[in-house]
């Protein structure tokens, strides 16, 4: 099972149903191991260089901890300015070079496409971290991940996704992968900030048919998860278009009073005011697991892509 190896991550379309049905096995194996609780070489002598040309905590940060806890190491580019990509180097270049300094690469950019032309100029695997509006494959993992670990499957239960699903990466590749995997979907979000037609289009290429809202409330009570995510404020053209839909959305626990007993409330994080905290201490909260569950998803990609899952009997 080492076809993964050498593999490129860039859109969660790479991933057959068996290969995402791999990560997620692995991941799982590697609990504890994300943990502290037990420790491996795996990736011994392994360089990962992380490429961050846009802001980033969790990902860039579960990514190294991942590399670090499989015995690998990391070079980081976390400060582009202070890199020659200041000086005008193209991306291309910078690839050209830091693929022979390291065995995987992720990045993370602010144009769409960027880790498709990464890749077409690396030998080494390189990991799609965020490409603009683009997709974010990685996080779709541990959003599965975290959804068939807290609900114990994934195939009928129904997923509300609401916010800024147009310029939402986290969203393209979820609702991708979801319907993929059978399923339900609900998509709210203010007319002007739908999901994007090409992901209504995929989705319903592979058998589902969404419904499209603006109203939550009305949502709620149907939900088994409610995905929420943030109005992407750095990729409005126009910052009085930003302000017109700021704060369209609050889960709130008045919100959540008709939900389902066992309803889960996933973020990708950061969030800024669409999660109040209060539900932070609800029964509901899953954001700051799923933020956790970045770093087993992201050991088991690492494995896969540098074909070494085996070398430990994992
Ligand atoms: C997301 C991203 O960068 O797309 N963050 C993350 O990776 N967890 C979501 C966001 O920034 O809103």
């Amino acid at each position: 099972m080492s076809d993964f190896k050498g593999s490129d991550v860039v859109s969660i379309r790479d991933l057959s149903k068996g290969r995402i049905e791999q990560v997620l096995a692995l991941s799982e194996k590697m609990i504890p191991y994300a943990r502290g609780e037990k420790s491996t070489k795996a990736l011994d002598g392994r360089i990962l260089a992380n490429l961050f040309f846009e802001p980033s905590t969790r990902t860039r940060l579960s990514f190294e901890s991942a590399m670090v806890r499989l015995g690998g190491r990391v070079i980081d580019v976390a400060y582009p300015a202070m890199t020659s990509v200041a000086k005008g180097e193209t991306l291309a270049d910078t690839i050209r070079m830091v693929e022979s300094y390291s065995d995987v690469i992720v990045l993370r950019h602010p144009h769409e496409g960027a880790a498709r032309l990464a890749a077409h100029f690396s030998t080494k695997p390189v990991i799609n971290a965020g490409d603009g509006a683009g997709q974010h494959p990685t996080q779709t993992l541990l959003d599965l991940f975290t959804i068939r670990r807290e609900k114990g499957k994934i195939e009928g239960m129904h997923i509300v996704m609401v916010g800024d699903l147009k310029y939402g990466r986290t969203a393209h590749s979820l609702a991708e992968a979801l319907s993929l995997l059978g399923a339900e979907l609900t998509f709210v979000a203010p007319q002007n900030l739908q999901m994007p037609r090409e992901t209504v289009k995929e989705v319903e290429r592979l058998g589902i048919k969404p419904k499209l809202a603006s109203k939550i409330d009305d949502a709620i009570p149907q939900a088994d998860v409610l995905y929420v995510t943030r109005i992407q404020r750095e990729r409005f053209p126009d910052p009085s278009e930003y302000l017109k839909v700021a704060g369209s959305y609050r889960i709130d626990k008045n919100l959540l009073r008709e939900a389902k007993k066992d309803l889960i409330v996933m973020h990708p994080l950061p969030r800024i005011d669409e999660i109040a905290p209060e539900v932070d201490n609800t029964p509901h909260a899953r954001y700051f697991q799923q933020a956790f569950n970045g770093v087993p998803v992201r050991m088991a990609i690492l494995l896969l892509v540098l074909g070494a899952e085996a070398n430990e009997g994992f």
